[in-house]
């Protein structure tokens, strides 16, 4: 297990493997969105992930912009199963999920994270840039009929666009028997021209009596869970700003132009091109990203992240 300086374990790799996207949200990506044409093959994602579940990596997500764009996920699942995690999941924004979470599953997915901004159809087209909201629907009842267990939405509330919809996304979570995330808008990229739109989620705990802390035992991530008495949904708060988490972080990034991130909140690209035919060099230079793990964000002293979050999804 590889530890970094403050003894953090990281055991946990996320991959983004591809910038592309079929939706266009606003606070994530530019309308006019260039994307790289340069990315890493199937084998080389294995061959790095292979290298790092050497070093204790335990749990991958795979995220993008949309993975599902990338049709090298079936064999990607498959390769991380066969490499012997037993913890692997995606973040995708659910609109072809109908279409492919069958062999998603069958591939060897456990779990899956959506990101879901509003419930109103009109509301999704706008910050989605034509997104259909039917279709993530559609994926929902999809990942239920495959026993897809948990599902996750992952909701950014913005103070002008869907904060009037937080009871609306309460009572989705238990109508539809799924956990609802409420993530704070970061500071990078497109997100940092949103800025004023922010919504702490400090705010909302404590303006939300009936919110009871929940001990969510399978937890391991940053997310503060909460029930509501004789409700079954369960809503979770992931507060990078008003409650910072980086002294648990057990998490380092993959992106799909092979460069090791070792903290979201910073530009910092560790590049592993050069080393793609040597293995050991590969080890050294994961070994030095790990060391190097900043210690904290700087969000509130005013830090931002000129990268776009399609290029690290998360
Ligand atoms: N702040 C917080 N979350 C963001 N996402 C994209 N940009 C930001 C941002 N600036 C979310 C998406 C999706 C996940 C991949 O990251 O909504 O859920
Ligand atoms: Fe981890 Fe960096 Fe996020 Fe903190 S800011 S939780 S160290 S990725």
């Amino acid at each position: 297990m590889v530890k970094d300086l403050y003894n953090r374990n990281i055991d946990y790799l996320r991959i983004s493997i591809t910038d592309k996207c079929n939706l266009r949200c606003r606070y994530c990506m530019a309308e006019d969105q260039k994307f790289s044409e340069d990315s890493l093959s199937l084998e080389e994602f294995l061959k790095i992930s292979e290298i790092m579940i050497d070093k204790g990596i335990k749990k991958i997500r795979i995220t993008g912009g949309e993975p599902l764009v990338e049709k090298n996920i079936f064999k990607l699942i498959e390769g991380f199963r066969d490499q012997g995690i037993e913890d692997i999941s995606i973040t995708t924004n659910g609109i072809l999920l109908a279409e492919y979470v069958k062999d998603l599953k069958a591939a060897g997915l456990n779990r899956i994270n959506i990101s879901l901004d509003t419930l109103n159809e009109e509301k999704y087209e706008y910050i989605t840039r034509g997104g259909k909201l039917s279709k993530v629907f559609e994926g929902i009842k999809a990942c239920k009929e495959y026993d897809i267990s948990p599902i996750k939405l992952n909701v950014v509330l913005l103070k002008d666009f869907n904060l009037d919809e937080f009871e609306d996304f309460l009572e989705f979570s238990d109508r539809e028997d799924l956990i609802v995330r409420f993530i704070e808008l970061m500071p990078i990229g497109e997100g940092i021209k949103f800025k004023d739109q922010l919504v702490k989620n400090s705010d909302i705990i404590n303006n939300c009596k009936s919110l009871k802390k929940y001990n969510y035992k399978s937890n391991t991530g940053p997310a503060d869970y909460y029930y509501r008495e004789g409700k079954n949904g369960l809503i979770g708060f992931i507060s990078p700003l008003s409650c910072n988490f980086c002294s648990s972080c057990n998490r380092i990034r993959l992106d799909h132009e092979a460069n090791l991130i070792s903290c979201l909140h910073s530009d910092k690209l560790i590049s592993l091109k050069d080393a793609l035919n040597d293995d050991e060099e590969i080890g050294n230079i994961i070994d030095k990203a790990i060391r190097d793990k900043p210690k904290n964000h700087k969000i509130l002293q005013g830090h931002t992240v000129k990268r776009s979050m399609n290029t690290i999804g998360g």
